[in-house]
């Protein structure tokens, strides 16, 4: 049983198989938070040090005792208005404006199986092996007649924990929610590093990590989308904590716009972490009968060090949200026409390219952007969703049963959430774009947001969208975004402060509705590049075009910052050419495949520019990838080293059961006179032989986990090694 009430003590403890989570209702009726961490059977109803705090006062109901302030205690759902001036989960007003809403305990559930949350992504159990719980805590303000509902799941064999809100307005007026965050961890003691991911376009999701000070850490996204500049994903660790021990906090979001993180250290060094929806041009009005969702946060806890957030993390998006066909079998490996075309083709040019991939063995071509409207730049025809046979010189189903009879899928590109100026969509419907009547638009790519938070808009792309997958055998979809959404305006609200989020779940209906529709088609995200990797789209995009960077060297650090929060399977990565288009430097093609195989695998280039012995070794980089595939999307995933700090880099896949490890390596520059380079795997079975069967050497699991094992003496920049360990 994860869930465990005390009614006596008004004590809820939730068991994950290595981690406990304990809250009560005090006397008062408010939730306080007692305990996060390592697993134990313990009550803690002692460990809060009651004491009168200057000039931190108290509910009206604490009487004369000075030593009860919400200023201090730690709390599950902390609220604008009660006496607490930490940053909190929820700030209301009433109809007269005024803030504050004090809520109550007023009752609970524990149910079998995890929650689901209406119109949002969220974690799902799908096994009795699961043994998921769901424990809901009901709060109530009786002024307002605002409901909160705690929601807890709980996936007690990965140690995940989750946490979603579902506000109720019960009362007879109506109230407006101006900020309201998933969850928050209070500390009541503690000295943390946090780690976050920070970017920008081609450079998404590097990781830093600093020791927090009093006051707050913010970071966050207020463009509509995730964002480039910082991933909704933090981890906090104590200062010595390293990649294989210490203790340390993961939460995620699961959603894929505007989001706020927050990491304050208060007058009495507890720290409070909280990630939800951004409160920047958020302020919905919850009328009588309405409510509103908090998107979900995943919480995990490890004793044993960050890999094994990774890991809790990773099993928990690769089982628990990812979702169709593609979450257990190969994804296949793609050629994507636009680095080797853009806009620049016809359809006898992509037959041509198609030819080409299949003799390099691919399994299927994608049709990026240009194959629809007047769209030969990208200034226009965003909105305008029908095939340009013109340009293509035949029709789109021609076209794909002629790549079909090559003996390659065929694969196409939408940005549904966007409209040019120039396009048919934007002469009928101009006011089906985001902007401020009056106001010149904000114009990003030369585009406009479409606004989603309407359902007539998101109804008109769906049955667009239909007519071309139903035309043809379209058996994989990238869906780009490829701009912020500045000017927050719909013509369909009347208070703007519930567009953004509106638009989210317009965007997220429209997926749902599109994947229920096409089982068999792998939807994959991309948001100029990277934009809006996160774990809500991974709930419909088994994948994520991680950057619009292909520059081998630069994708390391990029793989290796995603990889804290996300598996290997999501990380779309290509060979591209070089010198590369982003960087224009030239790596050796036998590392641009190291780099791009750690994910989901394909290629970005013209094979007419390749000579016969690139050739031949594209050929043999699929068979190597399908030889190591299943390892690499099932397999624990070690990051051996920061490619941001050391010469050489190094990571790892291991079989959770440890009969083999894929061993990957790469030297960024090579020295006169360089120093040797020692790898050290992780995850082998203590006291095994290995044979690693690229080099036939052998060796014994302890040892190469103590010592390592060298690599090779470089020719050159860029060298990269594999290495295959296989148990005896
Ligand atoms: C974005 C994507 C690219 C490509 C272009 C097409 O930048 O990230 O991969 O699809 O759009 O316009």
């Amino acid at each position: 049983m994860p869930v465990i009430h005390d009614p006596e003590k008004g004590i809820f403890s939730i068991h994950t198989d290595n981690s406990t989570y304990q809250m009560q209702v005090d006397k008062y009726g408010y939730l306080i938070h007692l305990y996060y961490g390592r697993r134990t059977e313990g009550v803690m109803d002692y460990i809060i040090l009651f004491t009168e705090r200057g000039l931190s006062a108290s509910p009206y109901d604490a009487g004369n005792d000075r030593s009860y302030s919400l200023d201090y205690l730690p709390q599950e759902f902390p609220v604008e208005g009660t006496g607490d001036f930490r940053s909190p989960l929820l700030s209301i007003r009433d109809k007269s404006g005024a803030y504050g809403c004090d809520l109550r305990y007023a009752g609970y559930g524990i149910r079998k199986g995890k929650y689901s949350l209406p119109g949002l992504p969220a974690v799902y159990s799908d096994s009795e092996d699961d043994d998921a719980e769901t424990l809901c805590i009901t709060l109530k303000n009786e002024r307002t007649g605002l409901s909160a509902e705690l929601l807890y799941g709980v996936l007690p064999h990965l140690d995940i924990i989750t946490r979603s809100v579902i506000l109720t307005n019960k009362g007879e007026s109506p109230v407006t929610v101006e900020k309201l965050q998933s969850a928050c961890l209070d500390f009541l003691y503690g000295d943390y590093d946090l780690i976050d991911f920070y970017g920008r376009h081609t450079m998404e999701r590097h990781m830093e990590r600093f020791p927090l000070m009093h006051g707050s850490h913010v970071i966050g996204s207020r463009r509509g989308y995730s964002s480039h500049e910082y991933n909704p994903v933090i981890i906090l660790a104590d200062h010595e904590t390293t990649e294989s021990s210490g203790k340390c906090y993961a939460m995620q979001l699961v959603y894929s716009g505007g989001f706020k993180a927050e990491a304050e250290v208060d007058q009495y060094r507890q720290t409070r972490v909280q990630i939800g929806l951004t409160d920047d041009k958020f302020s919905y009005p919850l009328y009588p009968g309405q409510n509103i969702t908090a998107p979900e946060a995943i919480l995990t806890y490890s004793s044993e060090g960050i890999a094994r957030i990774s890991h809790d993390l990773h099993k928990c998006i690769n089982r628990h949200i990812v979702r169709g066909k593609y979450r257990d079998i190969p994804h296949p490996v793609v050629l994507n026409s636009w680095e080797a075309m853009t806009f620049d083709f016809t359809g006898e040019s992509l037959l041509g390219l198609a030819e080409e991939a299949k003799d390099l063995g691919v399994d299927m071509l994608v049709v990026d952007d240009g194959w629809f409207g007047d769209r030969f730049d990208d200034n226009r025809a965003l909105g305008d969703w029908t095939p340009n046979e013109e340009k293509l010189g035949m029709s789109l189903p021609e076209l794909v049963d002629k790549v079909n009879a090559i003996g390659l899928k065929f694969g196409i590109w939408f940005e549904p959430e966007m409209i040019s100026e120039n396009s048919d969509l934007y002469r009928a419907h101009p006011d089906w774009a985001m902007a401020i009547p009056g106001e010149k638009p904000v114009r990003g790519r030369n585009q406009l947001v479409l606004d989603f938070s309407r359902k007539d808009v998101v109804d008109y792309i769906y049955d667009s969208m239909v007519k071309v997958l139903d035309s043809a055998n379209i058996e994989y979809v990238k869906w780009d975004c490829n701009r912020s959404i500045h000017d927050v305006y719909s013509h369909e609200s009347e208070t703007q402060g519930n567009v953004l989020y509106d638009y989210m779940l317009g965007l997220y209906s429209l997926l749902e509705r599109l994947v229920r529709r096409y089982p068999d088609i792998l939807f994959e995200g991309c948001s100029g590049g990277g934009g809006r990797f996160d774990a809500g789209m991974l709930y419909y995009t088994p994948q994520i075009w991680t950057s619009d960077n292909t520059d081998a060297m630069d994708r390391l650090s990029i793989h290796y910052g995603t990889s804290f929060g996300y598996p290997v399977s999501a990380i779309s990565a290509h060979v591209s050419m070089c010198p590369n288009q982003q960087t224009g430097r030239t790596t050796p093609i036998g590392t641009r495949f190291i780099a791009a195989m750690t994910g989901a695998f394909g290629y970005e280039l013209d094979p007419a520019e390749l000579s016969p012995e690139e050739r031949e070794e594209i050929r043999g980089q699929v068979k190597t990838y399908r030889k190591y595939e299943k390892l690499i999307r099932e397999g624990l995933y070690y990051r051996l080293g920061n490619p941001d700090d050391e010469n050489v880099v190094s990571w790892e896949f291991a079989a959770e059961d440890g009969s083999e490890a894929l061993l990957c390596s790469v030297l960024h520059e090579n020295h006169g006179n360089e120093h040797a380079h020692y790898v050290r795997p992780k995850g082998l079975t203590p006291g095994a032989e290995y044979t690693d069967d690229v080099t036939g050497k052998t060796y014994h699991a302890d040892a190469l986990m103590e010592a390592g094992f060298p690599l090779p003496i470089a020719k050159g920049d860029g060298e990269g090694y594999i290495y295959h360990l296989v148990r005896a």
